[in-house]
Order: C-alpha cells, then sequence, then structure tokens
C-alpha cells in the first residue's frame, strides 16, 4: 500500500468513526440553512466554558452580533457571558480583516471551532452577524431557548466553515395591506428572517384594502384608507358591508414607527423595501383622494373587505369599481411625487417599487380623459398608456434619488428605461427584462409564492393554488438563457389575503422560506434535497424551542384521484420526503401502523365513504390525520384541479 493511499484510508476511517459517534451518541449532524459554500468537520468537540468572553471589534454596527452570541450563550445556559474589545485569551473572537479577503465578499465569513475556541473572521460586520448566525446552529437547539436548560451538553463539533452568498438579493415579501401586522409583528419577521440570512424584507404597504404608511401630507390615505370592515371567511367572497357595519378594521404605521422598523432591519444587516402599489390596486388611494381616479362616482366608492370585485378572465382582468390611478390626470403625479418624496426620505434603500401589477383597465377604456391622453401621446393600446404612467413614475422615483422597480407588467407596452423588474407571473418576464439588459429579481409564482397552500387542498387551509416544500426547493432562479449578472436576486411572496395572524403567517413562511433562502445563498451545486430535509427537520426542533409555528406538511401525502372507465375511483397518494409509510383506511375508523400500508394506487370501495390516511417515519406517527370524502374525490376527479375553481 503506498504512503498516500494509507493516509487516505486513515483519513477516510477518522471520519467513519467521528461519523458513527454521532450516529452512536444520538449527537445531531451539523445542520446549517442555508447550507454553507464549504464545511470541513474534524473529530472532537468545544464545550463552552462557565466564563464566556467574546472578543469584538467595537462599532456601532456591531450591537446586535453581540447582543445574539450575548443572549444565546447565557440565557439558555446559564453560563456569563463578557465581551471585551480585543482579549488575548477568548472563547468566541470576532476578527474584522484588515486587508478585504476577495473571496468572501461584503457579507461572507470563515468560522473556526477548535480546541482554543471560536474564531469568526469577516471583511465587514454583516459577514460577522452571518457568521454568528451559523455558529448558534452548531450548537444544540436548546440554544434558542427563552429561559434556562439544565442538561444540555453546550459543545459545538470541530469545524472549518468558508461562505458567502450566491446573490446580494435576498428577499421575503410581506403584505401588510390585505391584513395589517403591527411594528412588533414586523420586527419580529424580521428577526426570524435575519437568522437565514435574508437581506430585504419587502413591505407591500398599499392595496384595495388599506393604505399602511402615513404620508404627512396626504392625511386622508391613512385617516380614512388605512380601515375596513373586519370579516372572516374566506377572504374575496365576503359580503359586501353595510352601512352601518363599523371601518374600524386596519392599522398603519406612522413615520415614527418605519424608522424603528428600518432601525431594526439595518441593525440585522436587512433592508426595507417599500412598496406602493399603482397604477392598479389603488382603492384605498381613491377612497381618500377620490379625484385620483378617471372614473365620475369614485367618492362613492369605499375601502374594500374582502368582497368579490375582480374577475381574472383570459380575455383580461375587469374590475367592477375602478380601483386605478388615472394616467390622464396630471394630480396623479403631483399625487406621486408627495408619496415618493416622503418615502425616499423615510427607507434609506436604494430601491422604490411602484406595484404595476394586475391593472384593470376596463374603467380606463371608457374614460374620455385617457382616451384624450391616447390621441395625444399617440398610444395604442390601453398597455401602452400603463407604460406612459410607469415611465412618468420612473422619472419621479429617480428624481428623488431612488431606482424604480415593478412587478412585470411593467414590461407590457414598452418598459422604463432603467426600470428593474420582478418576475413574478412565472420566469419569462425575468427573461424578456434581462434581454433587454435591465436587472432581475426573480420571484416566480411558481416555485416562490408562500400565499399558496403548503400542500394538498384536503388538509390545507384553502388558497386557489399549492406549492410544496420540495418545488420550491427545485428553483434555481438563473434562467439557461440570460446573463447571470443581470439576475440580482431571489424572492419569496407572502400575500396575506388569507393570514389573519402571525401564527399563520409563521406557518405559511417556514419551512419553505428555509427553501427560499438556501435557492438565494447557496452556490447550486451544494443544494441536495434529502440533505435539506434532514436540516429541516432538525430547524423544527429549534422552531418548537423558540415557540414559532411552522408548516409539517413535508410529511404529508398529496392526493391525485382519477375517475377511471369502469366509474370506479382511483386514488394515489405521494410523499415528497423519503421513508415515510402511509396506512389507510376506507372503514371511517383511525389507521395506524397496523392498517394497510400504501403501496400502489388504491380502489376506492363501491360503498365507501371516506379514505383516511397518515404518514408514519420510523415506526412513530408523523404526518397529520387526513379525512378524504369521497364526494370531494368524485369533485376532484371531475375537474383539471383545485385551481380552476
Ligand atoms: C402579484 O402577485 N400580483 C404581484
Amino acid at each position: 500500500m503506498n504512503h498516500n493511499l494509507k493516509k487516505l484510508l486513515g483519513l477516510i476511517g477518522c471520519c467513519v468513526v467521528a461519523l458513527q459517534s454521532f450516529g452512536q451518541s444520538g449527537k445531531e449532524q451539523i445542520a446549517i440553512i442555508p447550507e454553507p459554500v464549504s464545511i470541513t468537520q474534524h473529530e472532537g468537540e468545544y464545550v463552552l466554558p462557565k466564563n464566556i468572553v467574546i472578543s469584538a471589534p467595537h462599532s456601532p454596527e456591531m450591537k446586535e452580533v453581540i447582543t445574539t452570541l450575548r443572549e444565546r450563550f447565557s440565557v439558555p445556559t446559564g453560563a456569563h457571558v463578557s465581551v471585551l474589545g480585543g482579549a488575548a485569551s477568548s472563547a468566541i473572537k470576532l476578527v474584522l480583516n484588515k486587508m478585504a479577503d476577495t473571496l468572501i465578499g461584503k457579507e461572507g465569513y470563515y468560522l473556526s471551532v477548535g480546541k482554543k475556541g471560536i474564531v469568526i473572521r469577516a471583511n465587514e460586520p454583516a459577514g460577522l452577524f452571518y457568521g454568528a448566525q451559523s455558529l448558534v446552529q452548531l450548537f444544540p437547539k436548546e440554544i434558542v431557548s427563552s429561559k434556562r436548560v439544565e442538561g444540555v451538553k453546550w459543545a459545538a463539533p470541530y469545524v472549518d466553515i468558508t461562505d458567502y452568498p450566491r446573490f446580494k438579493w435576498r428577499g421575503l415579501m410581506l403584505d401588510v395591506a390585505r391584513h395589517f401586522f403591527t411594528k412588533q409583528e414586523v420586527e419580529q419577521y424580521i428577526d426570524n428572517m435575519s437568522k437565514y440570512k435574508f437581506n430585504i424584507l419587502h413591505m407591500h404597504l398599499t392595496d384595495d384594502e388599506g393604505w399602511r404608511v402615513e404620508i404627512k401630507s396626504l392625511p386622508r390615505l391613512t385617516t380614512v384608507g388605512a380601515y375596513n370592515v373586519k370579516k372572516v371567511g374566506y377572504f374575496g367572497t365576503f359580503t359586501p358591508p353595510g352601512p352601518d357595519e363599523p371601518r374600524d378594521y386596519g392599522g398603519f404605521y406612522t413615520q415614527q414607527d418605519i424608522k424603528e422598523i428600518v432601525q431594526y432591519a439595518k441593525d440585522r444587516f436587512m433592508n426595507i423595501l417599500p412598496e406602493i402599489d399603482m397604477p392598479g390596486h389603488s382603492l384605498a388611494a381613491v377612497v381618500a383622494y377620490p379625484e385620483l381616479s378617471c372614473t365620475p362616482g369614485a367618492d362613492k366608492y369605499q375601502v374594500r373587505s374582502g368582497e368579490h370585485f375582480m374577475n381574472f378572465t383570459k380575455a383580461g382582468i375587469k374590475a367592477q369599481i375602478d380601483n386605478t390611478l388615472c394616467p390622464a390626470n396630471e394630480k396623479v403625479y403631483v399625487f406621486v411625487d408627495k408619496v415618493v418624496g416622503e418615502l425616499a426620505k423615510m427607507f434609506p434603500f436604494g430601491y422604490i417599487h411602484m406595484g404595476g401589477d394586475e391593472c384593470a383597465k376596463n374603467f380606463w377604456e371608457q374614460s374620455d380623459s385617457v382616451k384624450a391622453l391616447m390621441q395625444r401621446e399617440n398610444l395604442k393600446t390601453q398597455e401602452e398608456g400603463q407604460a406612459y404612467f410607469e415611465k412618468r413614475v420612473e422619472k419621479i422615483v429617480e428624481s428623488h434619488g431612488k431606482k424604480f422597480l415593478g412587478w412585470d407588467e411593467i414590461l407590457e407596452g414598452g418598459l422604463a428605461p432603467d426600470a428593474i423588474v420582478m418576475s413574478w407571473r412565472g420566469v419569462k418576464g425575468g427573461i424578456q427584462a434581462a434581454k433587454m439588459g435591465h436587472e432581475v429579481v426573480m420571484s416566480p409564482t411558481t416555485y416562490q409564492y408562500l400565499d399558496y397552500m403548503n400542500g394538498d387542498p384536503i388538509i390545507e387551509p384553502r388558497v386557489y393554488s399549492m406549492l410544496r416544500l420540495s418545488k420550491v426547493y427545485s428553483y434555481n432562479p438563473v434562467p439557461d438563457s440570460v446573463d447571470s449578472k443581470l439576475i440580482i436576486g431571489t424572492q419569496a411572496n407572502l400575500w396575506t389575503e388569507q393570514v389573519y395572524n402571525t401564527r399563520h403567517m409563521e406557518y405559511m413562511t417556514w419551512p419553505r422560506a428555509f427553501a427560499v433562502s438556501e435557492n438565494a445563498w447557496t452556490p447550486n451545486a451544494r443544494k441536495n434535497w434529502n440533505d435539506f430535509v434532514g436540516r429541516v427537520e432538525q430547524h423544527f426542533g429549534r422552531f418548537d424551542e423558540a415557540q414559532i409555528k411552522y408548516a409539517p406538511s413535508m410529511y404529508d401525502p398529496g392526493f391525485t384521484i382519477k375517475m377511471r372507465p369502469d366509474s370506479v375511483l382511483e386514488v394515489e397518494m405521494q410523499t415528497e420526503v423519503q421513508g415515510l409509510d402511509m396506512y389507510y383506511s376506507f372503514d371511517n375508523s383511525f389507521p395506524d401502523n397496523f392498517y394497510p400500508k400504501y403501496t400502489a394506487p388504491l380502489l376506492v370501495p363501491k360503498d365507501a365513504f371516506q379514505l383516511r390516511v397518515i404518514t408514519y417515519k420510523d415506526g412513530k406517527p408523523i404526518g397529520r390525520m387526513i379525512t378524504f370524502p369521497v364526494s370531494e374525490m368524485k369533485k376532484r376527479a371531475n375537474r383539471r384541479g383545485y385551481d380552476d375553481e
């Protein structure tokens, strides 16, 4: 045996020993989300001392890095943590490089855990912050507890990590217009995002159901536009509110609130992207200032409370009332200038999102002033009418020193010269914009819509479409045919029509946002679904400790139902996670692992009333008990899918 081979076998042997000892002690494997660029694990582990000294550079930007480490390493552990400027012997050393290291860039870091302690090294404080998040994830899950936890060995494996992000834009969008979430609730969301190395929260601040940001020069936007009638049920089908129903549901952020949210995000190396959606989705603004509408009678409109009012057909979008700003009205551009002027001062981020999606144009078609505008400007289609509007809005945004960003409808009728496009109706808008040399953020419905159901509609709270974790995880934001430099990043969007509270907001976000964070951070070649599932399971444990809700839907099956030519229903079940067993019954009782195990598509017995199914993993129940009435199966077999309801 030659020397090198011996060395190699020795190395393999040592790794096998290390892995075996993890397995035997029940210790968990390293489970960092998003998966770092490179991890080298060594045999052994570092046990935190009772007195932990952290040495860190002094600067205001370091505040949250230090707070995170101080809290996590003292609250659950009971250890004493002290932070010093340049202590020679410290358990945790945070170091800013004197000379920039080009490999890791502005947000990357090196993290090493060894016999002598822990060192995180970065070019910028952002990198130290991300390194600190990875470090916390190396310790047992109880490290995230808000209480003292006894009986845990506070140890992290010896490891060397090199890490930096794939994209500079790693975002989530939160719709605070359909349902309002308070400043504290938004900050909680930001805090959770920052642990997974997101750096942008896009706030959808205005829509037909509410205007959520104080504009001092336009007070009616929030005194009138921020409130509607509280309804619960299935949003979009509510009965129209009567005159006596109180309009006291909603709220808005004062400029002071925004300042605090922006600072809270900045402390966690996140930017806030504000979105003001126009010219469509603008009913709250029109109700506040009816003179912004093309349509007579707009002064009778009210802020929407979730009643049906738009039809989305193949022929186009038709609104029953005119929820648009009028492109032919000069007052609209004065309004936009005031709004953008105040926003530009409130939000330091370099971009402002001006919406542009789903603008119904059926009232523009009827409007004499729009007809006159089209003739004057030689505009041939209503889309060109919207493009005229977008180009003027872009100039206003740029006049306030910001970059203009919009949903992919802004491509229709001609894209404004420097616009950045957020591709949502699939990826084609993004591809088109990139081919025209524009920057693009990818957030397609097909992979990145967190408002869609986590799993099969038979068990999930109903929304018109479904997007499972595995599909989110399969996404690569850079399409083959474009210059990858123009794809500046990716984000997922949580629309909140059907999200009434923060617990459900969490349920819809996690674990799919784990997948989004990995799509945005991790090199595509390092992504691996089965490995990811193992890490997600460990982070479920962390979320349980931290009392954050998540969807357990990856453990539940999906169903494909067919009506056979002989009128027998056939049920196929699929799981996205490997190694699950599905046990079922047709006799109405609750199945367990003594019941028949699913191995092939089932034929529904003639007189059966319902199918029940539950998944098991390693002999233990893990999925939810699902009851699928045969009447529902018949409905599903008779239509293409739940999408076309
Ligand atoms: C959108 O989902 N309407 C951008």
